[in-house]
Parts: C-alpha cells; sequence; structure tokens
C-alpha cells in the first residue's frame, strides 16, 4: 500500500493487519528508549492546512519513534499565506526530497488529488480532508474498540451508535466504511438538518432520537462535535435545544450499557455534545484513543514507507 487516503484503499485483511501492526508497535511506547531504526533515513512531511493537535501531534511522534526524519509545515507561516498553490507546495517537497506527506486540507478529495496528481512520488496518508474522510482516526478507533471490549478479529454482532453533527463528520464516514468492513453494525443518530439522506447508502442505521438510539443498547457510543466552523447558516434552533435532545448528559450516560464504552474523537466541547460526567466517566476511553492514535500512524507510516511489519 503506498498511500492511505480512505478507508476504501483498505481490505478487510488490510485493516486488521494494520490493527495487529499497532498493537505491536505500541509496546515501543512502553520502553525506556522508545526508538525502532525502521524509517531511517526517510523524510515525513505533515502538511497541515488546517488546525489539528492530537493528529499531527501524533504523526510527528509516530514517524519520529520510528527514527524518520520529520518537517512540519504550518500554513500560516508558509509561501500558503502568499498565495502558493497546492500543486507549487507538492513539487517543492518533491523537490527537497520527502518520502511521505501527511496531509491535512479543507476540501474534500484534496488527498485523493495529491496522491493521483503525478506531481510527487512520495506516500501520501489523508489526516482529515474537509467532511470527507480521517482514516487513521478510525482506525485508532477500532483498535480502542476491539482492546477495550475483547473484541479480536471478530467485530460481527457489535452495535456501534455515533451520536451528533454527522453532516460534517469526516470521523463519522471513516468509522462507518471501516466498522462495516470489520462487520459491525452502524446507527448514527441526530437531528435532521445534520444527518444527510445519503449516508443511509454506506449501510447505517438513522434515528433521529438519542434515547430511542441510547435503548437499542448500543456496546459504543460515539459522541462527536457539533463543527460550527463548517456550518454556512444555523443548522439547528439554539445551543440549549441542542444540548436538551443532543447531549450525552447524566441522565442519558445512566442508560448506557455499564459495559457499553463512550468514545469522542476530540476536540470536545464539554456542556456541548458531551457533559464532563461523561467524558470522565470510567467508561469514557477518550484518553486511550488519542494513546492509541500514536500507534496507528506508527503502523501506517511503517505500511506505506516500508511495507509494514515483517
Ligand atoms: N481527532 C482529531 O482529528 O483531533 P485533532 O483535530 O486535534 O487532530
Amino acid at each position: 500500500m503506498k498511500h492511505l487516503v480512505s478507508i476504501s484503499d483498505l481490505s478487510r485483511d488490510s485493516a486488521l493487519q494494520l490493527l495487529s501492526d499497532s498493537e505491536q508497535l505500541a509496546s515501543v511506547n512502553d520502553r525506556d528508549i522508545k526508538k525502532l531504526p525502521t524509517l531511517r533515513g526517510k523524510t515525513v512531511v505533515n502538511l497541515f492546512y488546517e488546525n489539528s493537535t492530537r493528529t499531527r501531534i501524533s504523526f510527528e511522534i509516530a514517524a519520529k519513534r520510528l527514527s524518520a526524519d520529520v518537517i512540519n509545515f504550518d500554513a500560516s507561516t508558509s509561501s500558503l499565506s502568499k498565495g502558493e498553490s497546492l500543486r507549487d507546495t507538492a513539487l517543492t517537497l518533491q523537490a527537497l526530497g520527502a518520502d511521505a506527506i501527511v496531509m491535512r486540507h479543507p476540501m474534500a478529495g484534496a488527498a485523493t488529488r495529491l496522491a493521483t496528481s503525478g506531481w510527487i512520488d512520495a506516500s501520501v496518508v489523508n489526516a482529515g480532508d474537509g467532511p470527507h474522510e480521517h482514516p487513521t482516526q478510525a482506525l485508532l478507533d477500532a483498535l480502542t474498540m476491539q482492546q477495550q471490549l475483547g473484541l479480536g478479529d471478530d467485530f460481527s454482532g457489535l452495535k456501534v451508535l455515533i451520536v451528533g453533527d454527522i453532516l460534517h463528520s469526516r470521523v463519522a464516514r471513516s468509522n462507518i466504511m471501516l466498522l462495516n468492513l470489520l462487520g459491525a453494525s452502524v446507527t448514527v443518530a441526530g437531528p435532521h438538518s445534520l444527518v444527510p439522506l445519503e449516508i443511509s447508502s454506506l449501510g447505517v442505521k438513522i434515528h433521529h432520537d438519542f434515547d430511542q438510539a441510547l435503548a437499542e443498547k448500543p456496546s459504543v457510543v460515539m459522541m462527536l462535535r457539533v463543527q460550527a466552523e463548517r456550518m454556512s447558516k444555523e443548522l439547528f434552533p439554539s445551543a440549549s435545544s441542542y444540548i436538551k435532545l443532543w447531549s450525552l448528559n447524566p441522565e442519558r450516560l445512566s442508560q448506557v450499557e455499564s459495559d457499553a464504552i463512550v468514545m469522542h474523537p476530540g476536540p470536545m466541547n464539554r456542556g456541548f455534545e458531551i457533559s464532563s460526567a461523561a467524558a470522565d466517566d470510567p467508561r469514557s476511553v477518550v484518553l486511550r484513543q488519542v494513546t492509541n492514535g500514536l500507534a496507528v500512524r506508527m503502523a501506517v507510516l511503517q505500511q506505506v514507507l516500508s511495507g509494514g511489519l515483517e
């Protein structure tokens, strides 16, 4: 696999292999000397046109743990601010010898464009393209479900509920694709204005009532941030009405099964889509998701740059 721009780049077997590689590579992060020589001599460029905390930092640490050289490209201090195009930026990185470009971009399809343009020889890893996809987030979420729920390679029968702003969520889209590939069943829930009708073509069940969705006893409740920055008009009547209908508040938390897990990709809006009671509940695995992001990104970089674990 040269690029990872979409979950559709993966077969069930290759997805499970990446999860298994991630599990193995995670042990490096518990050692005194947290370093492997695998990517020595390779150069990884983090090309982020949108803000990020978790994804950018974990890709940087992941590349460094594998001994690659890492360049962090900050759109606000680069020649992008002078109007340089994606093509010219890519050609510049090619001239400087980049072996992999990890890109976050506000436009859906930007990572595919970069990977298929012929501008560069480097591998491309999609770190989020607008509302379209975020494949490494879906992989780290699947790894977290596997570990926390003791699934092994068998996701069949797993019920996952994804709640909130489905419309703008690359996390939801990549999770739905990967969980379907692995055999889980996915329900999405949110207000009509934030659940696009075409999402059902991805093979999900849709609810417009959070409490009814919880009554189906999902083993995973994944809350999503409301992405106000992607909304050009009001998509719900008021913050208070959204909180009343769609927040994972203490009352709804009490309906979540005792052995279920609560997930959120971050950043969280505490008090909005998720209460602090839910974010800090023993069933919350939000920080485990962050930790798993490091191992998954090590596995993905190793896969695209050197063909994965032996
Ligand atoms: N989950 C996620 O992509 O977080 P960041 O935007 O902080 O990278």
